[in-house]
């Protein structure tokens, strides 16, 4: 799927049989779009994380991290994982950057492509990619960004290396990803984690694959204090529109929310979900 207006590019893959005979799934391309981010599932996590975003924080925590940049009009950047978008017309749009945003999953890339043709922003475009397979030039990008998509990779040190090799010298890493403590996990975690397919690590055991994969100049910051804050004020949001909520989507939707925002509060309190930011460069 590319940014051309009327053109439209098919390609046909023959899938790999079911990794996962129990769960009925083919690929994680498969899981993402139909069980963890099906269209229902992203206007759900879109009410909670405000128009435009389906990451803790949205437009919030966006501004913030990518403050930290400094960007320059026209640096080219790559959202790894960009879902519907929202962090690449802001950046676009407040620092006339180019966006390339690449996801693996279509139906994110289809509602991200359909608003930036609706905001006629040339400067961003969007494209189906598995990250750990998709390939780019060696030091195309000044800055290669990424929130809360590096815990659906498993081999995270590979993908970090590629993420090098594509930033020119100088360039800049930010991501912001789901993370965990040290084990024994409470029960409920271990479920979470499960049944989410989900690959953590630790804060610290993160910022060493980065510094791993060459990068230098590695902070590493344990955010998990901000995530507890800003999960507490989704939820009080969403129960202070509760009417509003149930009447664009549905009565199930918020109470899938408000569960799954309260387990999320549970975990973080007791210290199994973590949340981390991580800014390295490229010498
Ligand atoms: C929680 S959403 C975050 C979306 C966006 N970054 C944001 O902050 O709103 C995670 C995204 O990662 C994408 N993703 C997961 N695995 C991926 C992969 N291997 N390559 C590219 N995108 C991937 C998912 O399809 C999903 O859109």
């Amino acid at each position: 799927m590319k940014n051309n207006s009327n053109q439209t590019c098919e390609l046909l893959e023959k899938l790999p049989g079911p990794s996962d005979p129990q769960s009925g799934i083919t690929s994680s391309q498969h899981y993402m779009d139909n069980q963890l981010y099906t269209i229902p599932a992203i206007r759900r996590y879109e009410k909670m994380f405000g128009a435009g975003y389906v990451s803790t924080g949205g437009p919030i925590t966006t501004k913030e991290f990518v403050d930290l940049l400094n960007l320059k009009p026209g640096q080219k950047v790559l959202d790894v994982g960009c879902g519907i978008g929202g962090g690449d017309f802001y950046m676009a749009k407040t620092f006339g950057v180019e966006v390339l945003g690449v996801d693996l999953s279509h139906n994110m890339v289809a509602i991200a492509t359909e608003r930036a043709r609706a905001a006629n922003l040339p400067s961003v475009r969007f494209e189906v990619c598995d990250a750990t397979k998709g390939t780019f030039p060696e030091n195309s990008f000044n800055v290669i960004y990424s929130k809360g998509v590096l815990m659906h990779i498993r081999d995270k040190l590979a993908l970090m290396k590629r993420f090098h090799s594509w930033l020119k010298p100088g360039g800049q890493l930010l991501i912001s990803d789901d993370c965990c403590g040290e084990k024994p996990w409470t029960p409920v975690f271990e479920a979470y984690v499960k049944r989410r397919g989900c690959y953590l690590c630790t804060p610290a055991q993160y910022g060493q694959l980065i510094q791993e994969a060459g990068f230098c100049n590695v902070r590493a910051e344990d955010r998990t204090a901000q995530f507890i804050c800003l999960v507490q004020a989704e939820l009080q949001q969403a129960e202070a529109n509760k009417d509003q909520f149930i009447e664009e989507l549905s009565e199930e939707d918020y109470l899938a929310m408000v569960n799954r925002w309260n387990e999320k509060l549970e975990c973080s309190n007791s210290g199994d979900h973590r949340w981390g930011l991580f800014h390295a460069t490229k010498n």
